[in-house]
């Protein structure tokens, strides 16, 4: 088989054009033949030697190649294995032997039969050769790993080969480069000289390849992580699935409950819409749970629910005699004015406001009133309300938000028709956060309120059917426009007597049955329940005479666990402390002398009627006046005013006429803790100061009340019920009055007034003629004369500068 290579000139032999592949010498390759020319080709040579040219043509998709179209050197290769197959194909396998070049080539119809010329060159061996056979060995196995589609292992058994012209044709063999690269190749018939072609094709090679790989990593990685996510997701959305099963059903039942709920247009359409988004939305996630939070909102607020309304009148007065003790004329007027809303059947009414000093019974009047109309109560405290959004709430867009309070009411109302009792009106505040009264302004309007706007509801609220009522303690600080809608009713406090019937009607039964006492087991007489509303409490109404009852019950049901159930006890004023401990309020007024600079004077607050002294120092000085105890502005003037009427009738009271210009006087009302103001304590303190300046002391038996003017004249003040109750428990009984109030004495319970010695008075001559120990007689001889202009200033503590002189 060996061909003698001196002689093998030229060799005639059949020949292939090959597409898509250049055979390298020692090179083991399968192939097809299919064109009927080269099966012909092939069988010429399978009847001869097995030997047969192999050249690859230029353009592989040329079916029938010209001899110009085929390149003119190619390999000589020995058929190691023919298969003939079913289609007629034959398959061989082919092992390339030597490169030859043609030199002549016959086309007998696509039957080629050529004469080639085999080339052989040899390099001798250097060092230089053996460093490039050593490079491109390394090269190679370089190139083999970082290639994906070369098996490592096999290939580099391969082209373990010493000789160089050998290792460089396994190489170029194995090479995955282009046809044209690869005939160039084997073109280069100097081994040395195509070892370092290749060493050149495989630096670039390689780089080509690393440069992939980094890209393929890149590319990988942002795979992976699109894979992972959506892995990730996929599962989640299963685990979803999983917990989120019945999901669908939960949604229909939100879908029922929407439409059975009553909704007006608008709103029903917002909550489908919200229904729509919550559909959508992964049953877990944060959105989901604001919509759904939001969703139940709609839900939960009351759209037609009613109570059915009781308007029968007779009832309603029942009713409200079966709750209250007295309060005749709030009763009748609660009456009137729910004859008004029956006839009318849009009742643009006015809104109640309940206004009296604390336990006179506002808020449980307005339970009465829902009992008695049967609709559900409901009562909001305003107290401390500064920021609209408490009223109307926040938007949705803040994390957290919640309706306002009055959507809130009316979830817990439950009907759209309750009675809703807006407590403390007078103590809601405002600040930066916006005007809550305006809201409130808003919901109390029959004009506005049946399309109430809550912000975080977010669709229209009908208040329409709201029965409002509010409670307030005064109404001075009450927002004028709110007190415009409003039609005032006034509780004022109880006498002693009331107090005492409200015990024994009301209070004691309902706090013997809470304490869970039998009728048997407790009896307080007359007497310990006259000393409990005199030593124990000192109120306008009647909340702590309640607290004090329910502490004597349950002491009382402890005695009865301990010692059984038929235990009675008798509660009287001798055993009265046992149950209350010691006297919280003694008639302290009767152990106290008549002082000088001491005068007691009658105030109305937010608690009821109070007594509130006034005292008065002089000492040497320049002429200072000081006031202290929190005093009003309009208190200050009274004091300028008293002040001026005094050095108008110094020589009356026995004083020199700058007596002022000598001494610094002090003004003080203890109690210092609460704001004071008003006109009424005017008289108070100028008595207060005249007691200073002539040193005669002031009757303690004595309380005053009245305005008084630079000339001395007393004018007419309000809250002459409370001030009068106030005395009277107090234990006072001579009074001092302005003479224009006589006609308010219609107002004051028979069994108080007959209790006082009242003095009406017209000028402040005569209340020093009354309430000071002794009388000055210059006072009666001369009526006051026009002022002084007065030099006096009211100054503040901490201002210490005369500003007299
Ligand atoms: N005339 C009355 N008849 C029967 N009970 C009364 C009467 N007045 C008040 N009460 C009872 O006194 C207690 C306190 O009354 P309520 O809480 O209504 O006072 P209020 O006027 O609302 O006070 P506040 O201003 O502090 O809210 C209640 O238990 C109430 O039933
Ligand atoms: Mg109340």
């Amino acid at each position: 088989m060996l061909i003698n290579r001196e002689k093998a000139e030229t060799r005639r032999l059949p020949m292939l054009p090959i597409r898509d592949v250049v055979i390298f010498p020692y090179m083991m390759t399968p192939f097809v033949v299919g064109r009927e020319s080269s099966v012909r080709a092939l069988e010429d040579a399978l009847a001869a030697d097995k030997k047969i040219f192999l050249a690859t043509q230029h353009d592989a998709s040329v079916d029938d190649p010209k001899p110009n179209e085929i390149f003119q050197v190619g390999t000589i290769v020995q058929i190691v294995q023919s298969v003939k197959l079913p289609d007629g194909n034959i398959k061989v396998l082919v092992e390339g032997q030597e490169r030859a070049r043609i030199v002549s080539l016959n086309d007998e119809e696509g039957y080629f039969r050529a004469v080639v010329r085999p080339i052989h060159q040899k390099t001798e061996p250097s060092p230089q050769l053996e460093a490039l056979v050593s490079r491109v060995n390394s090269l190679f196995e370089q190139y083999v790993k970082l290639s994906q589609s070369l098996n490592y292992e096999v290939t580099i058994a391969a082209v373990r080969v010493e000789e160089p012209g050998k290792l460089s044709d396994t190489i170029a063999a194995n090479l995955q480069i282009g046809i044209e690269e690869k005939q160039e190749l084997l073109e280069t018939f100097e081994p040395a000289e195509r070892l370092s072609r290749i060493a050149d094709i495989l630096d670039l090679e390689i780089e080509k390849l690393n440069m992939d790989r980094s890209i393929q990593g890149r590319v990988k990685k942002q795979m992976e992580r699109a894979q992972r996510e959506y892995y990730l997701n996929e599962k989640l959305k299963a685990i979803q699935k999983e917990l989120g099963r019945g999901e669908k059903a939960e949604l229909d039942e939100l879908k029922k409950k929407i439409d059975a709920a009553g909704m007006t247009k608008d709103a029903h359409e917002k909550a489908l819409q919200e229904l729509k988004r919550l559909e959508m939305m992964p049953p877990m996630s944060a959105e989901s749970t604001v919509s759904r939070n939001y969703l139940e909102w709609l839900l939960a607020v009351p759209w037609k629910k009613k109570s059915k309304e009781i308007r029968d009148l007779a009832r309603a007065e029942q009713v409200l005699e079966q709750d209250h003790y007295g309060l005749e004329k709030i009763k009748e007027r609660i009456l009137e004015y729910l004859a008004v809303r029956n006839l009318v059947k849009e009742p643009r009414g006015q809104i109640l406001c309940f206004v009296g000093p604390p336990g006179v019974g506002k808020t449980s009047l307005g339970m009465s009133i829902a009992r008695a109309t049967g609709r559900k109560f409901v009562r909001l405290s305003l107290g401390g309300v500064r920021d609209e959004a408490e009223i109307r709430g926040h938007r949705r867009t803040y994390i957290g938000a919640l309706p306002g309070q009055i959507i809130q009411m009316m979830k817990k109302a439950g009907t759209k028709n309750p009675v809703f009792m807006l407590d403390e009106v007078e103590k809601m505040s405002m600040d930066f956060r916006g005007d809550p009264s305006a809201a409130l302004l808003e919901v109390l309007d029959p004009e506005q309120n049946h399309m109430f706007m809550d912000h975080y509801l977010d669709v229209e609220y009908d208040l329409y059917q709201v029965f409002f009522i509010c409670t307030a303690n005064v109404t001075h600080t009450i927002p004028p426009a709110l007190l415009d809608r409003m039609e005032v009713l006034r509780l004022s406090g109880y006498t002693e007597q009331e107090k005492s019937e409200i015990a024994k009607r009301f209070l004691f039964k309902k706090q013997m049955k809470s304490a869970g006492l039998r009728e048997e087991n407790l009896r307080l007489n007359d007497e310990a329940l006259s000393a409990t509303i005199q030593n124990y409490t000192r109120e306008a109404g009647v909340r702590n005479l309640e607290r004090e009852i329910a502490n004597i019950c349950r002491k009382v049901a402890r005695k009865v666990v301990k010692e059984g159930r038929d235990l009675q006890v008798r509660v009287t004023p001798e055993n009265i402390a046992d149950y209350l401990g010691i006297l919280k309020f003694r008639d302290t007024l009767a152990e106290k002398t008549s002082e000088v600079g001491l005068a007691i004077g009658l105030a109305w607050t937010e608690v009821g009627g109070q007594i509130l002294t006034t005292e008065t120092t002089v000492m040497d000085g320049k002429g200072r006046l000081t006031l202290t105890g929190k005093l009003g502005d309009v208190m200050q003037e009274s004091a300028q005013a008293a002040m001026s009427y005094l050095r108008s009738r110094s020589h009356e009271l026995g004083l020199d006429r700058d007596f002022y210009r000598r001494m610094d006087i002090h003004v003080h009302v203890p109690e210092g803790a609460i704001p004071k103001d008003g006109p009424s304590a005017g008289i108070t303190i100028a008595t207060s100061l005249a007691s200073a300046l002539t040193k005669i002391p002031v009757r303690k038996d004595v309380a005053m009340t009245g305005e008084i003017t630079l000339r001395g004249k007393v004018l007419p003040i309000g809250g002459m019920k409370e001030k009068l109750l106030a005395a009277h428990r107090a234990g006072i009984r001579t009074v001092i009055l302005p003479k224009d109030n006589e006609k308010d004495m219609a107002d004051i319970p028979e069994p108080i007034r007959k209790d006082f010695q009242i003095h009406f008075v017209e000028i402040m001559d005569q209340v020093l003629q009354v309430a000071l120990e002794r009388p000055i007689g210059a006072l009666t001889e001369r009526p006051p004369e026009a002022p002084i202009a007065t030099e006096f200033k009211p100054e503040d503590v901490s201002d210490q500068e005369s500003l007299t002189h």
